[in-house]
């Protein structure tokens, strides 16, 4: 059973074919990141244009690739995202999946990301809990099986991706920021600036990034007004992501703890960062899976995978489903809809 997956949600076009029985056969992918750069964000009128530009090129390559000439079934991602990209994928697997005479299967993008990790040698056993932590998204996952998740705590502003792309403009880094952020933290000192780890003295297990991500900035115009923006910019980094950490790292623990997880998944683009890696590896007594770098930020073979294991819930391509909004709470067991 060979299931080709379709990822166009926000800035990135992503193609995977994976077999159901023996793993991953071929994976491709096309970031607009240079496109948007510009604008220093994404522009969702461009994101659908450069979707449309490069997706059958890039499916023709993954079937090329694999060696087969069309799959058994299409899984694409219906949400959440940026309407007009997520319909661009939507329309692609149900006209092939006409043309192809194979069912399609709509896939939730978080689902997506929390299923990442399954792709690699040793994936996780359910149950698990999972940080989901994107540009779009910060979210703690009661994961209790495939399709039963309880979204135990979300962000009240700021997702955590979004308040690393803000810092690292303030300090005059490209979009998207985290990675850039993350390198120049290296050089500088994490106690430089008491920074506030926002909501880890408050109950519940919400997240919010505002507050940390304005006290960075009065930092910053004070290191401006000073003159000396260009000798702190490092220590500003690393205060920076030293607090962002230690608030995901505590909420996760604290979930975990409250709801007896012995396992938690982290993934997500911000699931890249070394110092969230290592924090996680060095305060979880359980064990943490990851998906591998490449899998963290968005991409096909997530959703090639979340496809394998929802073919109950295949279907022949009669219409384009495409979300905004879709919370994970509302998905359910594969076949039982
Ligand atoms: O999952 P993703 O590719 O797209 C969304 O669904 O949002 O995540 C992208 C986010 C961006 O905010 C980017 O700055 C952040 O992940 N990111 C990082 C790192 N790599 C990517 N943040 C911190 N450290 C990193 N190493
Ligand atoms: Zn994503």
């Amino acid at each position: 059973m060979n299931v080709l997956g379709i990822e166009t949600s926000c800035d990135e076009t992503g193609v995977a074919l994976y077999n159901a029985q023996t793993g991953l056969l071929a994976d491709a992918l096309h970031s607009q990141i240079d496109l948007h750069a510009v604008y220093g964000g994404v522009v969702p009128e461009i994101a659908s244009r450069d979707h449309i530009r490069c997706l059958l090129p890039l499916i023709e390559q993954v079937l090329g690739e694999a060696g087969i000439k069309r799959p058994d079934a299409i899984a694409y991602t219906a949400g959440p995202g940026l309407v007009g990209a997520l319909m661009v994928g939507g329309g692609m697997a149900n006209g092939l999946g006409l043309a192809w005479h194979c069912p399609v299967i709509p896939i939730h993008h978080m689902e997506g990301h929390l299923l990442a990790p399954m792709l690699e040698d040793e994936p996780p056993e359910f149950p698990f809990l999972a940080l989901l932590v994107s540009g779009g998204h910060s979210m703690l996952i009661a994961v209790r099986g495939l399709g039963e998740y309880e979204v135990l705590g979300t962000t009240l502003d700021d997702a955590v991706g979004e308040a690393f792309d803000k810092t690292a403009k303030l300090l005059g880094l490209g979009y998207p920021g985290g990675p850039a952020l993350a390198a120049l933290a290296e050089g500088g000192s994490d106690t430089a600036y008491a920074l506030p780890r926002p909501m880890l003295n408050r109950p519940g297990l919400d997240f919010s990034f505002s507050g940390l991500k304005t006290a960075v900035m009065l930092e910053v115009k004070k290191a401006i007004a000073a003159g000396e923006l260009e000798s702190r910019r490092a220590d500003l980094a690393a205060s920076f992501q030293r607090a962002a950490v230690d608030t995901l790292v505590g909420r996760a623990l604290k979930a975990a703890k409250q709801e007896r997880f012995e396992r938690i998944v982290v993934a997500g683009g911000v699931g890249a960062n070394k110092l969230l890696r290592q924090e996680m590896a060095s305060r979880f007594e359980g064990k943490v899976f990851y998906p591998r770098l490449d899998f963290c930020t968005d991409n096909g073979a997530m959703i090639a995978v979340a496809g394998a294991l929802r073919l109950a819930d295949a279907t022949s391509a009669t219409e384009i489903r495409a979300q905004a909004r879709w919370s994970l709470d509302t998905l359910s067991v594969p076949g039982t809809d």
